[in-house]
């Protein structure tokens, strides 16, 4: 059994991507690792957070964890503020970090262009990231192509601190999904599809009602060919398309493009809307049952009750290693 571990902000609607890219794979590796999935409430106010939507969204994403098929009885669910050990270990990777290796992260590049005030903990926000997973003995990190380069800071810091203190944390891999690791927008295919996108036709909301979803599809911007190919290079919008029809559903992409060999996009876009709502609408149906319920809080408090005890252990460990008095 493998350590595994993830995290998800709470900060908006999470998408079709955030569950083709990480949320069912979460589901396929509870069952034979041992898993941590959090949802990254401190991370998200890495961006200002109005208060009261921060606390409904993280609900929200929780409740959307368990409808997705989490078992809190094989996963560990919990919300990262939960387990102050985060905070800590991130505070003490925060030193190890350098600027220059900050100041190369995309995500950061991304998030505060053209912004006037930006806030430290964006910037820091991949030491913080590299605590989630270091304080776990994590091996393998499911998440899609975006968070890469966090990934592999994580590990250099892993290595950094190895090779300072003696042999600390185990050096995580990711595991990145091999089709649907990058589902783009439905309105331009060079952007990822986000949930922060101000166009709401551009993402696919897990909890979109299904008339939304068939709407959206069809608007789903096509080029002017015809042929359902994969070709991301010169089809990048249909091969986007294409990427979401076979993580929903059990065809594959050539089994895709034979079914609708000289079809058009037409049957295919409508095809694809149902495969969508079939995924997804199970889902909604169980997320309703859960917010009604009541039963989150006492989720989460086992799963940050299960994690504080290792959580504290690697923290005891880390400042020891580093030379600090322990009480
Ligand atoms: P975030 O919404 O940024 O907290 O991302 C949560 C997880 O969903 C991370 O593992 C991301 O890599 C993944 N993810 C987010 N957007 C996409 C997307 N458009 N395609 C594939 N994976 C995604
Ligand atoms: N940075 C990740 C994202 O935006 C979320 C995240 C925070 C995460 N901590 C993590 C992902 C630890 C994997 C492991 O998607």
């Amino acid at each position: 059994m493998k350590r595994v571990l993830s995290g998800i902000q709470p900060s908006g609607q999470l998408t079709l991507g955030n569950y083709i890219g990480a949320l069912r794979n979460y589901v396929l590796l509870q069952e034979e690792h041992q898993c941590f999935f959090m949802v990254v409430d401190l991370h998200a106010i890495t961006v200002p957070q109005d208060p009261a939507a921060l606390r409904e969204q993280t609900e929200s994403v929780t409740a959307l964890f368990l409808a997705s098929g989490l078992d809190p009885a094989k996963s560990n669910v919990f919300l990262q503020s939960h387990v102050r050990a985060h905070a800590e270990l991130g505070w003490l990777l925060t030193t190890l970090t350098y600027m220059g290796e900050l100041e190369r992260m995309t995500q950061f590049k991304d998030k505060s262009s053209g912004k006037e005030s930006i806030g430290a903990g964006l910037f820091t926000y991949p030491s913080l990231m590299a605590a989630d997973i270091l304080l776990y003995d994590t091996e393998l990190v499911p998440v899609g192509d975006d968070q890469k380069q966090h990934l592999e800071l994580t590990r250099d810091l892993a290595h950094r601190f190895n090779q300072r203190y003696g042999d600390t944390f185990r050096i995580p891999d990711g595991y990145i999904p091999k089709v649907g690791a990058r589902i783009m927008s439905l309105d331009d295919a060079s952007k990822k599809m986000s949930k922060s996108n101000p166009n709401a036709g551009s993402y696919i909301a897990m909890l979109d009602e299904p008339d939304v979803i068939r709407k959206k599809i069809s608007r789903a911007v096509t080029d002017s060919g015809r042929e359902v190919t994969h070709d991301p290079a010169s089809k990048p919008e249909v091969s986007n398309l294409m990427s979401i029809y076979a993580s929903c559903s059990d065809l594959s992409l050539g089994d895709i493009e034979a079914k609708y060999a000289g079809q058009g996009y037409g049957p295919f876009k409508k095809d694809l809307a149902e495969v969508v709502v079939a995924t997804l609408e199970p889902i909604q149906k169980r997320y309703r049952e859960i917010r009604s319920s009541g039963e989150l809080q006492a989720v989460l408090k086992q799963g940050a009750e299960n994690a504080s005890v290792i959580a504290e252990a690697t923290v005891r460990k880390v400042k020891e290693k580093m030379g600090f008095v322990l009480p």
